[in-house]
């Protein structure tokens, strides 16, 4: 498929990266069908899309009429089947567990068209392992965005073992469509690129506050004042989601071995819910 072919993108996952990247599409003038499992998740994120919108424009980085256009673009879904029926190009961004993702690519290859290519936004999983549970897994890659994707340039375009040059040439153009900067990831190994930096700091940061070393107020001033990041390490544990943080930590333990161990810290923070912004707590409290 050529991306002027491209026309009708589902986003499935409404969540903070779901409807980011649905945002992001609908933006770039494609249509958008954002599917999650239950109406209440589906409607947080519309809603999550049209506050951000409005943001944007009150801070002039769009016009009032894009805004509500790109809005207009965007139908929000529970349905699975109706939400891939008619997309050529389908971004996964549920949640990040193996299991789930694998269950929902089966029910997402019975209903998709067979030209549609498949995307996942996979923080860290294989997307070899992923694409195998489909029955085209040449029109599978990568294509993972950042929180929150309608400020983030970078996209990492990730080639599975089975992924087509034309599917990679596709993905790479539509993120530069959607006005961001692709960058290829040739090896499928857990937390590509920036994941495999940005984690072990997050869970290195953990670690010092764990051993009381210093605490977050200091912990994040390094990060900003030192190393020259837009965020401290804890505030941005908070923006991305502790959960999301503490799966691709497991993950990468699980597969690159023990420097990976997860704090516990991370662990505790999960259990309690705390889990972020998005929870209204995480390291820090929001509400
Ligand atoms: N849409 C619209 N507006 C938004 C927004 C969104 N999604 N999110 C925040 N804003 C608004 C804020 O509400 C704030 O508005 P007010 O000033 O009215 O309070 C405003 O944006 C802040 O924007 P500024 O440009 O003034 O602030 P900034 O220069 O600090 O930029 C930032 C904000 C771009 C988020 C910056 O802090 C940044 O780059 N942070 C690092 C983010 C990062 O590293 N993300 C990658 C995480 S890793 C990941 O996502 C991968 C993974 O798999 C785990």
């Amino acid at each position: 498929m050529e991306l002027d072919e491209v026309e009708t993108i589902a986003v499935l996952g409404a969540g903070n990266m779901g409807h980011g990247i649905a945002e992001v599409a609908a933006l770039a003038g494609y249509t958008v069908n954002l599917r999650d499992i239950k109406e209440e998740f589906v409607q947080n994120g519309y809603d999550s899309i049209e506050w951000s919108l409005n943001k944007l424009a009150e801070k002039e980085r769009i016009g009032a009429d894009e805004a509500e256009a790109a809005l207009d673009r965007v139908t929000p879904l529970v349905d699975l089947g109706e939400a891939v029926a008619d997309a050529d190009v389908v971004i996964e961004a549920v949640p990040e567990k193996m299991d789930i993702k694998k269950e929902v690519y089966g029910e997402v290859e019975e209903h998709a068209p067979d030209r549609a290519v498949f995307a996942t936004n996979t923080s860290s999983l294989s997307i070899t392992e992923l694409s195998e549970v489909t029955d085209r897994p040449e029109q599978f890659c990568g294509m993972h965005f950042f929180n929150p994707p309608v400020r983030m340039d970078l996209v990492e375009v990730i080639s599975g073992a089975h992924s087509s040059d034309e599917t990679l040439d596709l993905i790479t153009e539509l993120a530069e469509s959607m006005d961001k900067t692709p960058v290829r990831v040739r090896k499928d190994s857990p937390g590509f690129i920036v994941n495999r930096i940005l984690v072990p700091q997050m869970n290195e940061a953990a670690w010092i506050l764990h051993e009381d070393a210093a605490t977050m107020s200091e912990v994040d001033s390094t990060s900003k004042y030192g190393l020259g990041l837009p965020m401290g390490a804890f505030e941005l544990a908070d923006q991305v989601g502790i959960d999301v943080g503490y799966h691709v930590l497991e993950y990468m333990h699980e597969t690159l071995g023990d420097a990976y161990e997860p704090c516990p810290l991370l662990a505790e923070k999960v259990e309690e819910g705390n889990l972020g912004k998005k929870s209204g707590k995480g390291f820090y409290d929001y509400e």
